[in-house]
This record gives structure tokens, sequence and C-alpha cells, in this order.
């Protein structure tokens, strides 16, 4: 029997329309994958990685133990340098996945007493992180920078005689639930000149912006202003795991603290070769153009069909329309579905309450027809309410 408390909480969430449950993945038209390139289904990443195991003599099945015990192994090694490289990085340090990075990172940087901000609609895994933390934290409004210097005001005021006090800032650079992005470089400058560390999770600009993908901070030139970049390949590279960029010491302070990374078994060596020619395939392809010239057909197709003002503004491969309430972006969810479209709604509590959404993840493989039917089925519900 589950105990009567949790038995209370499922029933609430089911009567606010909020009940999740695990659905399986089907053949309807994706709209709602984080796989923005098609990388997931890439043959060449498949064949290669494989192949590269082969010829290396790597078959193995697993890490064996974390990478402080039996779990290190040269691909890791090699992977991280090319990942530094390719990052223009001094240093790099893979986990298992984004989540587990993110908790890694801020359970164990900020220390007591320290003051970390936070955007108001960071992930829940840099929330999580924050909250494994000893540190002090406040959250400022989304991408308002005002709001995040008069809060720094106030607090390091209150906090004038601590002299050892550090100052964490963190952001992403594509928005998870909103695809929007912030001013990176006020934000940059604002935390140079008072000396605050900047955080940027990466997640959904990887392979999506910047230079073969490398994202929006290597697309700024703002690499030396930020103290630690979290990246994941779960998302655009189509693969499983994320890295951390930033300096070799805070490498080597994370591999000595970080216990989501000491205490976990090491990621298996198919899924370090994946990434691996996954990066390589970035280097070459031209879906990231084509990615960007869907987004652009997506926007224009938006804006002719009058529904601009329901959207969120974005250039990213995440588009949000804002239909509030549970109820109604179910509907309308399950509307596109009975039409052949896979695009998800985000129903609260993920997101505040009546900032309810349906979630367009675009994709390189999305052809113009597809984008075209299914925002005019979007239009036909939401101008008709
Ligand atoms: C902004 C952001 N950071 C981190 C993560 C977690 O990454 P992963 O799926 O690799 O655990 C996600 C995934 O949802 C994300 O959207």
């Amino acid at each position: 029997m589950l105990p009567k408390k949790l038995t209370k909480k499922l029933e609430e969430r089911k009567t606010n329309n909020g009940l999740r449950q695990l659905g399986m993945q089907n053949t309807l038209i994706d709209f709602s994958s984080n796989d923005y390139l098609g990388f997931s289904k890439n043959d060449t990443i498949f064949k290669a990685s494989h192949k590269y195991l082969l010829d290396n003599n790597i078959a193995k099945n697993g890490a064996t133990g974390s990478r402080l015990l039996s779990g290190n192994y040269t691909l890791y090694n090699d992977l991280e340098n090319d990942i530094s490289q390719f990052h223009n990085s001094e240093a790099s340090l893979i986990f298992n996945s984004g989540y587990n990075a993110n908790i890694g990172f801020f359970s164990c940087v900020p220390q007591r007493n320290d003051l970390i901000f936070y955007d108001e609609f960071i992930h829940a895994s840099i929330r999580d992180g924050i909250s494994m933390s000893n540190a002090k934290a406040y959250k400022f409004k989304h991408n308002n920078l005002e709001d995040l210097i008069q809060k720094y005001h106030t607090e390091r005021n209150r906090n004038a005689n601590d002299k050892e006090l550090d100052i964490y800032i963190v952001t992403e650079s594509v928005f998870s639930m909103d695809g929007d992005t912030p001013d990176l470089k006020a934000f940059a400058n604002f935390c140079t000149q008072h000396n605050c560390h900047l955080i940027v999770d990466e997640a959904h600009a990887i392979g999506v912006f910047g230079k073969d993908g490398n994202g929006l901070i290597q697309d700024l030139g703002l690499e030396q202003q930020v103290f630690a970049r979290i990246i994941t390949y779960g998302k655009g590279l189509g693969c499983h795991g994320a890295a951390i960029l930033c300096s070799a010491l805070l490498k080597h302070y994370l591999i000595n603290f970080s216990r989501p990374f000491i205490y976990t078994t090491g990621i298996v060596p198919h899924a370090l070769a994946t990434i691996k020619f996954a990066y390589k395939t970035l280097e070459n392809t031209s879906e990231i153009t084509q990615l960007h010239k869907r987004i652009a057909f997506f926007k224009t197709k938006v804006k002719a069909l009058q529904l601009e003002q329901h959207f969120i503004n974005s250039n990213s491969a995440i588009q949000c329309c804002v239909v509030s309430g549970n109820d109604q972006i179910r509907i309308l969810s399950k509307t596109l579905e009975d039409n052949g479209f896979n695009v998800k709604p985000i129903l609260s509590p993920t997101v505040p309450k009546d900032q309810e959404r349906l979630r367009f993840c675009i994709h390189a493989y999305n052809t113009e027809a597809q984008i075209t039917k299914v925002l005019q089925l979007l239009a036909i519900f939401v101008l008709n309410k």
C-alpha cells in the first residue's frame, strides 16, 4: 500500500489535471523531441562510433566503476581534450547527464553564506543543485538584468562585512520552456564588473547556435567572462551525457568534491564514442542551416496566421504558444495528436499557472508542409476560442 500522504498528492495532481504518465515513442510528426538536427537517427554517427570501438579494441559494455576507481579510460580523456578544444575552454569534465552535471556543480561549488542569483525560470536540475548547497539563493525576474542588479545591491550591502563572499549568477542561453535568450553580453559585463561568477546552461543552444553549433557563449565571444558552461548531449547532438566547460582548476575541484561525479559509475564507451562522432558530424553538417531555415519559416507562418501575440518571442528551435489552463492545453495537444502531430503540452506546475503552453520543437527534418498544417490547426483552435 502506498502511504496515505502520497496517495493524496497523486489525487491532487489528478484533480488539477496535471497527472504525468509515461507515453511511448510514436510515429506522429515530431514537434516534440529535442533531436533538433535529427542526429539521434543519424546512420553515419551510429556506424562510425561502432567502427571506432571495434577498431580500437574497446569491446566493453560498461565502464565498471566510478571514474575515480576502475571506470576511467583513454576515450574519456581524449574526448575531454576534443571537447575543450571545440568549445575554446581550458578544460571540460564529462557527466552522465545534464541533470547530474547541474546538481554536481551547484551542490559543491557555492559555499555556505555565498550568494546565488538565478533566473526564476531556471531548469529544475539547477534548482535541485542549488537546494543541495548551503549558499543563500535568490531568484530574479526572467531575463531581467535590472531586477538582478537591484537584488544584487540589496544582498551585497547586507553582507558588506563578509570579505570572503563569492557571488554566482546563473542563467540559460536558451530557456528550455520558453525558447528565449537573455542579453548574455549585458549579464557577462555585469558579472565582470562586479566580480561575480557567471554560469550558463547551454543545453538547448548546442547544435543550434554558434559556429558548427558550438553555442551562444562562443557565438558572442564571451568564453573568458563565463565561470562555467553546462552543455548536454541529449538534445541537439542526439545522444547522451553532458559536460561542464571550465578552468583546469575548477575541473580539479569538481573531481574532488562533486558527489554526483564521484559516486556513480562512469558512462559506457559506446555513449562516449557517439558523442565523439556527433561532434565530428557537427563540423560538416548542413542540418544546422536547414534547422534555421525551418525556424524562420515557422516564425513567418505564425505571423501570417496572426498568431504572433500568443507566442513567446524566440529565435531558437523552441517556439511556445501560451494557452492558459491545463484543461485547454491538453485538449489542444490532443486535437493536434488526432491530426497526426506530436506537440507537447507544458502544464502547470512545470510552468506557472495560466502560463501553460504548447511547446513546438522545430527540427531540421520538419517539412514546410508539416509546419504549415500544424499551425493552421493551431490557428483554428486559438483564434476561434
Ligand atoms: C536547460 C536544461 N539543463 C539541463 C537539462 C538536463 O539534461 P539531461 O537531459 O542531459 O539530463 C535539461 C533537460 O531537460 C535542460 O533543458
